[in-house]
């Protein structure tokens, strides 16, 4: 436990950005999804069995069969984590001139794009802007908009990305009718397709509760109706591997493969470990065993419902509806006396720490306001996530985390915008430093 006294002094010391906290000053950490779960007993004993040869160890071939199980794909490429699948596609396939349209990029997606010289472009539907919108498919693609940058530019797509659940946007599903229109419009311009499909399982539970026609099917055959549907994936095992660490990069082209395996072993390692132990690659195969599980998944999408219902209960605007990894408070909404350009969300995600010792993630203008010419504008919204790690906290937590919220939400007009002091050139938010107005 901590005092607001002592949470007051820490943030300051931590330049009132999130990231720079000890984790030992946080009560709650809702910073991230992703690498903070729980593993199970099943993962922990798959572990013990890692075997640690440098090639062709037996749990390479544990980690490959279960992968291929759910992405039948030729070729599959183990890296530490997803941004490192990122760094590989992207430098074989990347470079000026290119643009790369997605649902929405993750930031390291369109860091790891912007750092190769091309253009990454979000192409979500109207509908994923408006934060009360309840759309159910808020994560769709605009088919049109997509339409409409093939034609003018389809030469420099060299491959469409579809996240799912779309985290930026909220941690919004995809129709799987939207991946297909996405992949017939590939088709009609011969661009090929992949998922950045960090939360694949939590997507396919929301196709087989919302998408008419697939209630009966198994979450199983919706991933792998969606895997039947692309090119290839990038993929971080810290989310729906329900790992600590650990990815992929998956693909059936057999030149892009040979391209991303050479330049594996200059950062990553061998084919058959990329970046990671061969107790990693165990606790990958178990932990995808374990997140296509449908008492799980009930379990994981209701919990965050939860969360979500309760801060809505409390006056607090949220995304809606609520996603399937985190909620996403609206700072823009819930304080419209600070300018987006003086950080809502910042102000609101250090006063949900210094209230509570709850440790959120402002996503909005901090970490997508800067572009790569210098100049800041307001991101399309300001949010603050509060992520849920898997299998982590229980009820009574997060019981706590509404607590918080809705005291902070009482005292909404007190609370005053940031400037930045220091920032890097690129992913400012990570290290940027901060000063309260
Ligand atoms: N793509 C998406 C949609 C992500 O959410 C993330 C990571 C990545 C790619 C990169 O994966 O972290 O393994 O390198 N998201 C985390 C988050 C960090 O907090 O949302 P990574």
């Amino acid at each position: 436990m901590t005092t607001e006294e002592v949470r007051r002094a820490a943030i300051r010391e931590a330049g009132f950005n999130l990231f720079n906290l000890h984790a030992a000053d946080v009560l709650i950490d809702l910073l991230t999804d992703s690498g903070t779960g729980a593993m199970s007993r099943d993962q922990w004993a798959a572990v013990q069995r890692g075997d640690e040869s440098y090639a062709g160890s037996p749990s390479w071939y544990v980690f490959l069969d279960a992968v291929r199980e759910l992405f039948p794909f030729r070729h599959v490429i183990p890296t530490h984590q997803g941004r490192a699948a990122e760094k590989i596609i992207f430098t074989v396939i990347g470079g000026p001139g290119k643009v790369v349209p997605n649902n929405t990029h993750f930031d390291t997606t369109r860091a790891n794009i912007e750092a190769t010289g091309a253009e990454a472009v979000d192409l979500p539907i109207p509908e994923a802007m408006e934060p009360a919108n309840p759309h159910p498919f808020k994560g769709n693609m605009d088919l049109a908009a997509l339409d409409a940058l093939l034609l003018a530019r389809g030469d420099d797509v060299p491959a469409v990305f579809v996240t799912v659940t779309n985290n930026s946007g909220g941690g919004q599903p995809v129709l799987l009718e939207n991946l297909r229109g996405v992949r017939e419009r590939c088709d009609r311009h011969g661009v090929p397709l992949f998922l950045d499909a960090c939360r694949f399982a939590e997507n396919a539970w929301f196709v087989k509760q919302r998408e008419p026609g697939h209630a009966e099917r198994t979450v199983v055959e919706i991933v792998r109706e969606m895997a039947s549907l692309v090119d290839g994936m990038t993929m971080s095992a810290k989310k729906d591997g329900l790992a600590n660490i650990g990815g992929w990069l998956a693909m059936n082209d057999d030149e892009w493969a040979e391209r991303a395996r050479n330049l594996l072993v200059l950062t990553e390692g061998f084919p058959t470990y990329g970046g990671l132990a061969g107790r990693d690659l165990e606790a990958i195969a178990q932990g995808l065993r374990e997140v296509v599980q449908e008492d799980y998944l009930r379990y994981r999408i209701r919990s965050t419902g939860y969360l979500g219902e309760g801060l809505l209960a409390a006056g607090i605007p949220c995304m809606q509806p609520i996603g399937g990894h985190a909620v996403y408070l609206d700072a823009r909404a819930l304080l419209p006396q600070i300018e987006p350009l003086q950080y809502p969300g910042q102000s609101l995600a250090v006063a949900l720490y210094e209230a509570g010792g709850v440790r959120g993630c402002e996503i909005g203008t901090v970490m997508f306001g800067r572009h790569p010419d210098g100049s800041e504008r307001a991101a399309p919204m300001d949010l603050v996530r509060l992520a849920i790690p898997r299998r982590t906290y229980t009820q009574s937590h997060i019981d706590y985390v509404i607590e918080v919220c809705a005291a902070v939400g009482g005292r909404r007009e007190r609370l005053r915008g940031y400037r930045i002091v220091e920032e890097p050139r690129a992913l400012r938010h990570f290290t940027a430093r901060f000063e309260p107005l």
